[in-house]
């Protein structure tokens, strides 16, 4: 499909008095990126920037705190006090300036927030917590609802007042305007509960105020939870009523998601669900409604995106993870360069897992996010010689971008084909989509000139005979050797083999160690009927994992009946026999067996693998060890360490040839 056949995509819509230039939305995106006092950074100045400049007609800036009691992460950017305003204007003036439209969206984390971010204890319409276990919040008064209220409205003016076009109000994932909306979490008697038109009263209010206050021309964009797909949640029949009741009072846009904290792979839906997860919820709210809908959920393809739209599914398509992936997707899809984009995966490890755990976000394979300008170089004055050994993940970020940097990249792997730990990974159910990664760096290895040998293991001296200015060792690592009576068995196989050889598995099968990996390769191997038992140390399994990735992970172990054993330190293995002993919740422990088994794997880690840095180092080559041949990681932190190096490396080339001119 060529460019110009997108064209509903890119055809500008005009909501009110704004006109945005195409239908691709960037939704709202917690970043971590505002300073510890919720003010604009530097860094997320360029972040929004960069994504406007990439193409989309409108950004929601991230879920901005209004009042302090809902702050919802401790670097969440506010909107509570007029001395932000400035810089405030900032952002807006980056984004307008690359030609897209900003709205800013209002949040308040009610009952899904705590303490020890906002100081005080959580509000929300009734005093329950949230069954996935947050603090019990206190029911607010009549009192703090007003407070609450011109928050929400003072929010609006100063959003108004450092220029944004409009703002969207957080009315889904159970925060707090959606905790009053939702017979799941309000239980008030009074005017705020009990019927769906008391239920909207404070949206309402908050709407009606913010349109009296900000007159017609500011719009407000409504988000909201199509269904919250739990028992006694709000499902579309009632979701519908609220929409439209919500347009009536002024919503000028309604932007449809799905899910609460109890549903987290709902909200942000990992892989394997399939695209456009939430759009059946957006279609039934634009046939029923007369202002715009956003469509949202694993919307990955520009072809997809322009189906949705010419469906009628929606009025315009909200890309996020798609976005911090690749900011320039819209246009590379306008120019008809699909191939060119960085599609997300649905890992969700380096964006809302990090957001979660108050890290600033990332990407499994955009490790420039939240870097945007440290990542922008010139070419490099002098090209060097560049030797990259693996072509993992690690290697092959560093290769792409010293070729980038224009220097003479030579590339090795011993296998005959790209991706290292990404091959292996892509085989373990619902992982598939990993093969993208592959197929991006293909791509750029195809459009770069880096020379690649596959099915090479270089020797030091095929790498001395490319004088090589640098050497970057990417060789990964292999499965580590603990002290462990009967490891080496011939029963026991590596994940990789595992994975990669399922012949070689027999039926009863015990894997050693439950972490993610772990857990994976269990619920591949009982994927196809043999009797997985996973057996971890530690007591709570896959704890390296994500909370959506984990909830649907831990799901399919059960129904697929894997027996997890936590607290188990395995003393011995020998034929058919695992030995360990197991400790009890009062600390009791005591020696047990399992057997007539057939397989053991040992997922109980890796190592490093970096033989050739040494012999290197002493002949004095500049070496740099990445990924885990450094240490062992993730494929997110082995590319990561990929980009470092690159970027290392330029700078001690520019510095060594600034060096050479001077002299
Ligand atoms: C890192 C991250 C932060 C998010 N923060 C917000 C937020 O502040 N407000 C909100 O309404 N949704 C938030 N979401 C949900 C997204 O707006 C979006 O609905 C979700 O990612 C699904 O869209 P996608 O499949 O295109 O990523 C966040 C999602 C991610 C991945």
């Amino acid at each position: 499909m060529t460019a110009f056949l997108l064209k509903k995509l890119f055809e500008p819509l005009s909501i009110g008095p704004i006109t945005l230039s195409n239908r691709i939305v960037m939704p709202a995106l917690g970043t971590n990126f505002a300073g510890s006092k919720g003010e604009v950074t530097p860094r997320l100045i360029h972040h929004y920037q960069a994504r406007a400049a990439g193409g989309a007609g409108l950004i929601i800036v991230e879920g901005t705190a209004v009042h302090q009691t809902g702050r919802g992460f401790l670097y969440q950017l506010s909107i509570d006090r007029d001395e932000l305003i400035p810089s405030l204007k900032q952002l807006v003036q980056a984004v307008q300036g690359q030609g897209a439209k900003i709205f800013i969206q209002l949040h308040h984390g009610g009952r899904n927030t705590n303490s020890r971010i906002s100081g005080t204890q959580p509000w929300a319409p009734s005093a329950v917590p949230s069954p996935v276990g947050q603090e019990t919040p206190k029911a607010m008064s009549l009192e703090e609802i007003q407070e609450i209220i011109r928050a929400f409205l003072e929010g609006a003016r100063r959003a108004r007042e450092a220029g944004f076009d409009g703002v969207e109000l957080h009315g889904a994932h159970e925060y707090l305007l959606s905790q009053f909306l939702s017979p799941y979490s309000n239980f008030r008697k009074d005017a705020y509960g009990g019927s769906l038109e008391n239920r909207l009263r404070l949206s309402r209010e908050i709407i009606q105020g913010i349109r009296k206050e900000q007159g017609e021309k500011f719009l407000i964009s409504f988000r909201i939870s199509g269904d919250e797909l739990v028992s006694k949640g709000m499902h579309l029949p009632e979701s519908l009523k609220a929409a439209r009741a919500l347009t009536g009072y002024g919503a000028d846009l309604i932007n449809v998601s799905g899910g609460v904290y109890e549903t987290p792979h709902l909200i942000i839906p990992p892989a394997p669900f399939p695209q456009g997860v939430h759009l059946p919820l957006a279609e039934s709210m634009k046939k029923a409604l007369s202002v715009p809908v956003i469509g949202v959920g694993r919307i990955l393809h520009p072809e997809f995106a322009e189906a949705v739209l010419n469906s009628g599914q929606a009025d315009l398509v909200a890309i996020g993870r798609g976005l911090i992936a690749d900011p320039d997707w819209p246009q590379k899809a306008r120019t008809g360069r699909f191939g060119d984009i960085r599609f997300c995966v649905g890992c969700n490890q380096g964006c809302i897992d990090f957001l979660m755990a108050e890290r600033p976000i990332t990407c499994l394979y955009n490790p420039g996010v939240g870097k945007d300008r440290e990542f922008s170089f010139l070419p490099a004055r002098q090209p060097g010689t560049m030797v990259v050994v693996g072509a993992g993940p690690a290697g092959l970020e560093a290769a792409v971008t010293l070729d980038e940097m224009g220097h003479r990249v030579y590339l090795f792997e011993k296998r005959d084909r790209l991706g290292g730990q990404v091959q292996t990974a892509l085989i373990a159910p619902g992982k598939s989509e990993f093969q993208e990664i592959i197929r991006y760096y293909q791509r750029k290895l195809e459009k770069s000139g880096i020379q690649l040998f596959l099915n090479t293991k270089p020797t030091i001296e095929t790498i001395l005979d490319l004088t090589p200015d640098f050497v970057v060792i990417a060789t990964g690592s292999v499965p580590i050797d603990p002290d462990l009576p009967g490891l080496q068995g011939e029963e026991v196989l590596s994940i990789e083999t595992a994975l990669t050889q399922p012949e070689k598995v027999g039926e009863k099968v015990v894997v050693l160690g439950g972490g993610n990996a772990g857990c994976e390769v269990a619920d591949y191997l009982s994927l196809s009927g043999r009797k997985v038992t996973i057996m971890e140390m530690g007591n709570r399994m896959a704890r390296d994992c994500g909370p959506a990735r984990r909830y649907l992970l831990m799901r399919r172990l059960r129904e697929n009946k894997v027996k997890n054993f936590i607290r188990c330190r395995i003393k011995s293995l020998s034929p058919g026999q695992v030995t360990y002993i197991r400790e009890e919740k009062d600390g009791q422990r005591s020696m047990r067996h399992l057997n007539g088994l057939d397989t053991f794997v040992n997922a109980l880690g890796v190592k490093s693998n970096d033989i050739l840095a040494a012999p290197l180092k002493a002949i004095g080559i500049q070496v740099d060890i990445i990924g885990d041949a450094l240490s062992p990681g993730k494929i997110l932190d082995a590319v990561a360490e990929g980009a470092r190096a690159a970027r290392e490396i330029y700078g001690k080339m520019e510095a060594k040839n600034k060096a050479n001119k001077n002299t």
